[in-house]
């Protein structure tokens, strides 16, 4: 058993790690065949690709896969920290399991991903929830096919969560949810410490990926007929510092913009890692889309400080200025948090005047969320939530006009969209544009998912735009 531990997840230094090919362990391979599987995902891109992964295990297992919880003989959870309500989804999911249990004893019931690294969560199920099978943590991943045969066979509670970042394990099997679009990792972890986020702590240290193994996966991608390609990182900026002296994020997203793939997106961005030069190879590659994630977190210099963002509002201003300038028609979203220990209404007021300065495309606003372990939970925190909660709703009233108002210049634009499908309700076609926004349109001829197509916007709402497809 390895039980979560904080003080080793905290800690800074930077240990060598070696790069390791996932081995088909034969043993198991098909031994579950018959069995069925339900996984739920919670969270962020990082947690739906990990559940790529996952599926895969279970897969190589031999289990398959079925749509309803109360029909699966293994349900897992694949859990996220970030904020209290992930956690609260997560435990409420697993009261229903509970009584799922009890009528059929044989049940296997786990729990994996952020919250799996938390010392608290992991007590608790020791505690409270002796029938949960097995838990295993983030960097325990490549050992989901041992542990849930090790549960099986030995009918005992299993917990498999190393504290610190192992080796980095390459060549995990994966099932795509797309056959169009695809995510690729290629850092894991964040080093930046922001005083709020428990990221640090789940996900440890930054590990880039070698830049061989992130071309040779989006080569393959490229061979499957893959439209478009998410880097993706907790902080995709900082890529490649851990591992080599020359060759950093813009190296990597020329070297994969130059391999033809129609689309590339990139997410999450720091802002203190955005350099001129991957704003210049942005702008220079048709196929790198002109949309970036650029969170600000707050528009106030005093708070930002307090949240060890290690940028001011000016310095952050002055990048948003130099993307928009360098990469035409370029969209920028955002996530800020409100209620930030100490944030008074001068502070708030910082950040909606941010925000109508910036007129962002889209935006993800936060109520601040006590996350145990990390230093802002220490901080004396004198605004009621209520208070908090009214400055998210002026806040989202903010940023929502700004998301019409840009909406609006795209009218009687023609934008190429990526078909992601037909939606129920309206029968119109749906995607994104280039610039990530979400398009509604018709078609006189058929289109399938991962077709691009170019279409004329008719119309502007607040989160989508209506179009017709060119013919
Ligand atoms: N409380 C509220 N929001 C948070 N985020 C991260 N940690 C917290 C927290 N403790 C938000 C940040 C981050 C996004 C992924 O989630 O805005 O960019
Ligand atoms: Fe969390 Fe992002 Fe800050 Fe890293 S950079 S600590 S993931 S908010």
């Amino acid at each position: 058993m390895h039980l979560p531990d904080y003080k080793e997840a905290r800690k800074r230094d930077i240990r060598p790690y070696k790069r390791i090919d996932f081995l088909e362990n034969s043993e198991v391979k098909n031994k579950y065949q018959g069995m069925t599987f339900y996984l739920k995902t919670y969270g962020c891109q990082m947690n739906e690709h990990d559940s790529e992964n996952i599926e895969a295990l279970l897969v190589f297992l031999g289990f398959s896969k079925v749509d309803n919880y109360e029909d699966a003989d293994l349900v897992l959870l694949n859990t996220c920290s970030i904020r209290e309500n992930a956690h609260n989804k997560a435990f409420g999911m697993l009261g229903r399991l509970k009584h799922l249990k009890q009528e059929k004893k044989n049940l296997l019931v786990g729990l994996c991903g952020c919250m799996a690294q938390e010392a608290s969560v992991v007590d608790k199920i020791l505690r409270d929830y002796k029938w949960v099978n097995f838990v295993f943590g983030t960097h325990n991943m490549y050992q989901l096919p041992e542990i849930i045969d090790k549960a099986i066979e030995e009918n005992k509670q299993q917990i498999e969560v190393f504290s610190r970042e192992g080796d980095l394990i390459e060549g995990l099997p994966v099932l795509r949810v797309n056959d169009y679009k695809a995510y690729v990792n290629i850092i894991y972890g964040c080093n930046k410490f922001c005083t709020y986020c428990i990221v640090p702590y789940t996900r440890g240290r930054e590990r880039s990926r070698l830049k061989e193994d992130v071309l040779a996966e989006v080569e393959k991608l490229v061979d499957d007929g893959y439209k478009e390609v998410t880097l993706l990182g907790q902080n995709v900026n900082a890529y490649g510092k851990d591992i080599y002296d020359d060759y950093t994020m813009a190296d990597l997203l020329e070297d994969v913009a130059k391999m033809g793939i129609p689309r590339i997106r990139f997410t999450t961005s720091h802002p203190w890692d955005f350099t001129d030069r991957m704003i210049d190879v942005i702008a220079k590659y048709p196929n790198i889309m002109p949309s970036v994630h650029l969170p600000v977190q707050s528009g106030s210099s005093r708070i930002l400080k307090l949240m060890g963002r290690r940028y001011t509002k000016e310095s952050y201003l002055e990048l948003f200025d130099k993307i928009k300038k360098k990469v035409p028609g370029v969209s920028i979203s955002t996530d800020i948090i409100v209620g930030f220990p100490g944030e008074t209404e001068e502070d708030f007021l910082e950040t909606l005047d941010l925000v109508r300065r910036c007129k962002y495309d889209n935006a993800f606003t936060f109520v601040f969320s006590k996350r145990e372990g990390t230093p802002a939970c220490r901080l004396e925190d004198p605004v009621p939530l209520k208070e908090k909660e009214e400055r998210l709703q002026r806040l989202n009233e903010a940023v929502n006009q700004y998301f019409l108002e840009n909406n609006k210049k795209l009218v009687g634009c023609e934008v190429e969209v990526l078909v992601e499908g037909i939606s129920d309700k309206k029968k119109m076609y749906y995607g994104y544009s280039d610039t990530n926004k979400l398009i509604n349109f018709s078609s006189r001829s058929e289109l399938t998912p991962g077709d691009l197509v170019m279409v004329k916007i008719t119309d502007a709402k607040t989160w989508s735009l209506d179009g017709e497809a060119c013919e």
